[in-house]
């Protein structure tokens, strides 16, 4: 299996499930964030921030299509492409190169057309009631499975 299936009940859970993921990213990682409207993509994004040791705040904003971050060690690409009329664009934006050089997490991935990193981590949210999430993460090449495993772990042993 190379996916985990976890719950949330409150956007600070949720935070704290991409602080986690965060902790285990290095150079080169690509997470993609699927999920409805409102379904907490920024939240998780937030997480994965926080874990990478970014300070400035992070939230998508209606013109900028990526936004950088300094994180302690590395830099974090956020791009949401929700606003993105052609996937053609998504080549123009070289993610994959800016990927190379730090870590990037994409809002609204189907929004590319399939031009976004063949390998990563993809992390699709859903409501379960208002403010439930169910968060499944899975990974998508050899690099992301021990980050799904390590993630199963950490559930094993709260449970
Ligand atoms: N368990 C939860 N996890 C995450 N967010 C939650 C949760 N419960 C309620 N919320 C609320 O849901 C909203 C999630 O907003 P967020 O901007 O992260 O969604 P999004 O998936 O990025 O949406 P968009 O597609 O508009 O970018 C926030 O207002 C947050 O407070
Ligand atoms: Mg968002």
């Amino acid at each position: 299996m190379t996916a985990v299936e976890l719950h949330s009940a409150t956007p600070s859970q949720t935070r704290r499930i991409g602080e986690r993921i965060g902790l285990m990213l290095g150079a080169g990682d690509v997470v993609l964030l699927s999920g409805e409207l409102g379904a907490g993509k920024t939240v998780l994004a937030q997480g994965i921030a926080k874990g990478l040791g970014v300070t400035d705040p992070v939230k998508s904003s209606s013109f900028v299509i990526v936004n950088e971050y300094d994180g302690a060690s590395l830099r974090l690409y956020h791009a949401d492409l929700y606003r993105l009329e052609d996937p053609a664009q998504v080549a123009e934006l070289a993610l994959d190169e800016l990927a190379a050089g730090g870590v990037l997490v994409v809002e609204w991935p189907e929004q590319a057309g399939g031009e976004l990193p063949e390998e990563h981590l993809i992390v699709r949210l859903s409501y379960e009631g208002a403010k439930g999430r169910r968060i499944v993460v899975e990974g998508v090449g050899e690099r992301y499975l021990g980050i799904v495993r390590r993630l199963r772990g950490r559930e094993r042993a709260v449970h």
